[in-house]
């Protein structure tokens, strides 16, 4: 006997039969996912032109023709012009049993949110309010498209009192479109789409009506060319249908419109007053802006980083490093964010997130598990943030597809302790480089925790089952690792009992500090060891992310090693965890000093000035090396131009990080010239006068750009093969590099 054909609803009933409800029912008959699907049509032509064009099997004037023959596992789908909902909504309420599934697809929630009051006296917890982000400008059933909602987002915005069955009906619905599900608030659905769909529409109408009417000159749209029919197409969408938008969102339209006709005047001032600063400013954060999207659209992250257009650096030695400058935002610092963001209760903002392939591919993760998160937002001071709005501990979803984190250590090791401890089954895969990355540092202790970790000799891909139980451990940790300790920390949250991790040695504690900020306290005990409730809940809150010291270290590397230098690096994270490096440099005599301390989000915050000063060799004192981890690459090479020997031991993590750096540093320096001799855990070089040659990043973003900074005291120029990697973590390196004054050129291969 054959399998019976699985079908996600039973009947259909699509009442509107328009370019969004023709599209469902399409849809769902091709792919043979509902038993039936009938439309309920204004007239007879438009009934006839539904079956011709096999968007129903059935084609009915009103529903009552259809109502009693309804019952569980039916579904009606209602897809009228926004204002015409509640009378639909009434019909409903006296027509159909209780036990249908009912839906929508209305672009604003609140107002059918109120009509669904006004016609049942309650939200009913057989109606699923949902709206999909997919449409066109195009409209009637004629348009209708089967595949319209294919890779498009629906968002569900089901009520508490919304019954579990019926949220997955309308799913498993949507899914079977094609479609990713997420859900959210009514207010949040209605505040996002009002700024990012309702705005443009209302825009878009004005520019074309103000063109074609105030202007006046008949022959304007003759020369219009691609870039107004790109910005304009929406105004060729439905006016019914945009009238109803209009005035059933009404509050959330004027509160984005207000805030555009300000941004709007003030550009217009610019124009006036010819500040091109000013037009500079808006029209570069608006590109920034852009290219953010487009890339997040385009699931750029979802990418292997090798497919990076390839470059090569050349960099030759030239004038002394003047200025300032602001790196980016802290990598560790962004991921957490996003993490703790996704998984508090609320709306929690971040003002300089990094935007580099890493901590995209965390932003794109948690995507992926239903997280709604805007891309760069500007706020009143001009600055960009994004916001997440956060599902709670226990709000994730089952991603469809395996996570991928491209380059991401810190991602993997501790997305893995939240994945751990879900009641879903996912799997994280990644690059070359981070799949051979070790894993069994996680683990082990996440598995003596009760969960349920399926790997390959302990490398990525990891997938990860639902576990029976998960319960607090007491960790000491075997190697000095910010990145098991915080993994440890997050899988605490969901653990039965008090989690407890000690570390031997001092490494960062970003989510020590920023999950205090969330309102969750990680205790400090006796003798060392961390505390964390399991249960804790996270508040939303803001975060600010600081400038990263590891990216800025390539610049302070740079200064001491250029005579004549004399730069400063604004508002740079400095958490005593973090700046080992700084101690080193002093060591080897380099002059470096913090002004304006401060702190920012919890963490300690300074600009730093960096003037050339000839440095000697010394051994490092193998207490600042966990303290120093990410900033071995370059401070090899203030290593290499020092006068007398540096000796580095105790350093082994180095050759499992993105990659062998012991080995690639090495290898880089001595093309040079350098003397290095190559231990199991560290390196003794040589300071030395170089040579420029063509040396290899190994595909490993820190040691292309340590690499860069040999140029600076290399007779000749050097080239870095394989530079683009450099996207994990500082995308802008070049531009920020040339800003100094280093002369450095990023080739196309
Ligand atoms: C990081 C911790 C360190 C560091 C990495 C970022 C973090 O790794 O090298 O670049 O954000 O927790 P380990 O914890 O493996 O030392």
């Amino acid at each position: 006997m054959s399998e019976p054909e699985f079908k996600a609803v039973g009947k259909l009933v699509v009442i509107g039969l328009g370019l969004i409800g023709g599209s469902v029912s399409a849809g769902l008959r091709q792919r043979h996912a509902c038993q039936e699907a009938i439309g309920i049509v204004r007239d007879q032509a438009n009934a006839a032109l539904a079956l011709e064009r096999g968007v129903v099997d059935r084609a009915c004037l009103s529903l009552q023709e259809v109502a009693a023959e309804l019952g569980e596992g039916d579904v009606i789908f209602v897809a009228v012009p926004t204002l015409a909902i509640e009378s639909v909504l009434r019909d409903i309420h006296a027509l159909v049993s209780p036990e249908v599934t009912v839906t929508d697809g209305a672009s604003v929630k609140g107002s059918v949110r109120e009509a669904a009051i006004a016609a049942f006296g309650e939200v009913p917890s057989n109606l699923v309010l949902g709206h999909p982000i997919a449409g066109s400008e195009q409209s009637g059933v004629a348009a209708a498209n089967p595949s319209l909602y294919q890779k498009h987002r629906v968002i569900l915005t089901p009520e508490p009192s919304t019954g579990a069955a019926h949220i997955a009906r309308v799913t498993a619905l949507w899914q079977a479109l094609g479609a990713e599900v997420l859900s959210m608030s009514v207010s949040e659905h209605d505040e996002v789409l009002g700024a990012t769909s309702h705005l443009p529409h209302v825009i878009a109408y004005s520019l074309v009506d103000t063109l074609a009417h105030d202007i006046g000159n008949p022959n304007i749209f003759r020369y219009a060319a691609g870039g107004f029919r790109d910005f304009t197409r929406i105004a060729s969408s439905d006016p019914i249908m945009w009238h109803d938008i209009m005035r059933a969102n009404r509050g959330a339209v004027l509160h984005s419109l207000d805030k555009f006709v300000d941004n709007l005047l003030r550009l217009r001032d610019g124009i006036e007053r010819e500040d091109g600063e000013y037009l500079l400013g808006v029209f570069t954060r608006a590109k920034a802006a852009r290219d953010h999207f487009t890339r997040m659209l385009a699931g750029r992250t979802l990418k292997d980083s090798a497919a990076l257009t390839p470059i090569k650096f050349r960099v030759v030695a030239g004038a002394p490093l003047q200025g300032r400058l602001r790196v980016p935002g802290d990598k560790s610092i962004s991921h957490r964010a996003i993490m703790l963001g996704s998984l508090a209760n609320g709306k929690t903002t971040i003002a300089g997130l990094l935007e580099s392939e890493d901590s995209l591919a965390t932003l794109q993760a948690f995507r992926d598990m239903g997280v709604v998160i805007d891309g760069a937002n500007n706020d009143a001071t001009g600055e960009e943030r994004v916001t997440i709005y956060g599902v709670g501990l226990h709000g994730l979803k089952a991603p469809q597809k395996p996570l991928y984190l491209g380059n991401a250590g810190t991602s993997a090791r501790l997305l893995s302790g939240i994945l751990a401890a879900q009641t879903f089954s996912s799997t994280i895969t990644g690059d070359a480089s981070l799949s051979a990355r070790p894993m069994g540092r996680i683990i082990e202790p996440l598995s003596s925790m009760g969960a349920n970790i399926h790997s390959e000799s302990e490398n990525l891909p990891l997938t990860f089952a639902p576990a029976e139980r998960f319960a607090a451990i007491d960790y000491q940790l075997p190697l000095a690792s910010a990145q098991v300790k915080s993994c440890l920390l997050l899988a605490g949250l969901y653990a039965d009992g008090v989690t407890r991790v000690r570390e031997s040695q001092v490494t960062r504690d970003h989510t020590e500090r920023m999950l205090g900020g969330f309102g969750c306290q990680v205790t400090r005990c006796d003798e060392g060891w961390l505390a964390i409730d399991g249960g804790s809940e996270l508040q939303a809150c803001h975060i600010d992310v600081p400038g990263d010291f590891s990216s800025a270290a390539f610049f302070i590397v740079a200064a001491s090693i250029t005579p004549g230098s004399d730069i400063l690096l604004e508002h740079v994270g400095v958490n005593p965890s973090r700046t080992g490096a700084l101690d080193i440099l002093r060591l080897m005599g380099a002059d470096i000093a913090l002004l304006n301390e401060d702190t920012a989000g919890g963490e300690p915050v300074a600009d730093i000035r960096v003037r050339y000063r000839q440095l000697q060799g010394i051994s490092i004192p193998p207490e600042l090396v966990s303290r120093a981890i990410d900033e071995f690459p370059a401070l090899f090479v203030a290593a290499a131009s020092a006068r007398g020997v540096t000796e580095l031991s105790g350093a082994a993590e180095l050759r499992v990080k993105e990659s062998d750096r012991l080995a690639n540093m090495a290898a880089g320096l001595k093309a040079l010239g350098v003397s290095v001799d190559t231990h199991a855990d560290g390196l003794r070089i040589t300071g030395s006068a170089m040579q420029g040659a063509e040396v290899d990043s190994a595909g490993d973003h820190r040691v292309a750009m340590a690499l860069a900074l040999t140029g600076l005291c290399c007779d000749g120029a050097v080239t870095v093969d394989h530079a683009e990697c450099i996207a994990s973590s500082f995308p802008g390196f070049v531009a920020q590099a040339k800003q100094l004054g280093i002369t450095i050129e990023a080739i196309d291969c």
